[in-house]
C-alpha cells in the first residue's frame, strides 16, 4: 500500500513556489498578496485560516487577515469584498466559509472580482472550468489532481467514484475527473445522501474520493482489492486523550480501508495541506496575471 503522502508534497511544492517568489522579488516586481477574511470565531476556520497565513509566510507571499466579529451585517461585509476588489496590492482574497446564517455566502461569493477569485468559487471560475477554459479551479479539487499527478495515478478510463456533492468539492473534483486532462478523462459516478446501493457503487470503483463530511464513513467492506483512496473528510472529534480535546477524523476507516487500497491518503496529512497549497499556486498565478 502506497501512502499519499500530502504533507510532503504540499512542503516540495511550496519550495516549488517559494523559488518563483524569489525570482519574481529579485527582479523587482513585487511579493504576491493574498488577503483572507474571517468573520466570527467558528474553532476550525480559526486554524485553517491560521494555516494559510502561515504558509504565506513560508513561501515569501505577503498576507493579510481581515477578522471580523460574528455580528458584521452583510452589507458590511460586502463592502470589505469591495475594498478588496479595488485594492491594487491585493492579488487574490478568500472568505473563509461557513459565514454566520444571517449573510448569504451566495451573495458574497458572488461580489467577488472573478480575477481575485483565489478560492474558485464565483459562478465565472466554476463556469469556466465546467467548460475546460483556464480559470481558477478550488483548493481542494485541485489538490487531489495534484497528488494524483505527482503520484503518476492513472485516472483515464478509470471508474472514478465521488461520494458527496458539495459546491467546494464533490462537484468540481467530478468534473475535473470527467474532464479531458491529464489527470482525467475517468468514468465518473457522483454519489451522495440519496444515491441507493451506495456499497454496489464503491465496490466498482478504481477511485474512490470520499468528501461527505461523515468520520469513518467508508470502511473496508465498500472498497474492491486495489482502489485508490482520496480521503477529503476532516471532522473534529472529541479525544480526552489529546492537548486539544478533540482530534481530526476522515470520511474514511483508515486501518480497514488501507489494507485494501493500493494507495491512500492520511488524515491528517494527506488532503489537507495540498488544500493550503494549492491556495498558494492560485495566488501566484493571479499574481502573474498582473504582471
Ligand atoms: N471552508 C472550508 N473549506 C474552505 C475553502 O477551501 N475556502 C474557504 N473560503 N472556506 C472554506
Amino acid at each position: 500500500m502506497l501512502l499519499l503522502d500530502g504533507k510532503k508534497l504540499a512542503d516540495e511544492l511550496k519550495s516549488e513556489i517559494k523559488t518563483e517568489v524569489d525570482q519574481l522579488v529579485s527582479q523587482g516586481k513585487k511579493q504576491p498578496h493574498l488577503a483572507a477574511i474571517l468573520v466570527g470565531t467558528d474553532g476550525g476556520s480559526l486554524t485553517y485560516v491560521g494555516h494559510k497565513v502561515k504558509a504565506c509566510e513560508q513561501v515569501g507571499f505577503k498576507s493579510t487577515m481581515l477578522h471580523f466579529d460574528s455580528a458584521m451585517t452583510e452589507a458590511e461585509l460586502l463592502q470589505e469584498v469591495a475594498k478588496l476588489n479595488a485594492d491594487p496590492d491585493v492579488d487574490g482574497f478568500i472568505v473563509q466559509l461557513p459565514l454566520p446564517a444571517h449573510i448569504s455566502a451566495d451573495k458574497v461569493i458572488m461580489a467577488i472580482d472573478p480575477s481575485k477569485d483565489v478560492d474558485g468559487f464565483h459562478p465565472v471560475n466554476v463556469g469556466k472550468v465546467t467548460l475546460g477554459l483556464p480559470a481558477f479551479v478550488s483548493a481542494t479539487p485541485l489538490g487531489i489532481t495534484k497528488i494524483l499527478e505527482r503520484y503518476n495515478i492513472e485516472t483515464s478510463g478509470k471508474h472514478c467514484v465521488v461520494v458527496g456533492r458539495s459546491n467546494i468539492v464533490g462537484r468540481p473534483m467530478s468534473i475535473l475527473m470527467s474532464g479531458q486532462l491529464p489527470t482525467g478523462n475517468a468514468t465518473v459516478t457522483v454519489c451522495h445522501s440519496r444515491t441507493k446501493n451506495l456499497k454496489d457503487i464503491t465496490l466498482q470503483a478504481d477511485i474512490i474520493i470520499a468528501a461527505l463530511g461523515k468520520p469513518e464513513f467508508l470502511t473496508g467492506d465498500m472498497v474492491r482489492e486495489g482502489a485508490v483512496v482520496i480521503d477529503v473528510g476532516t471532522t473534529r472529534v472529541t479525544d480526552t486523550t489529546s492537548k486539544a480535546g478533540w482530534r481530526l477524523k476522515g470520511d474514511v476507516k483508515f486501518d480497514d480501508v488501507s489494507k485494501k487500497a493500493s494507495a491512500i491518503t492520511p488524515v491528517p496529512g494527506g488532503v489537507g495541506p495540498m488544500t493550503v497549497v494549492s491556495l498558494l499556486l492560485n495566488t501566484l498565478q493571479a499574481a502573474k496575471q498582473k504582471l
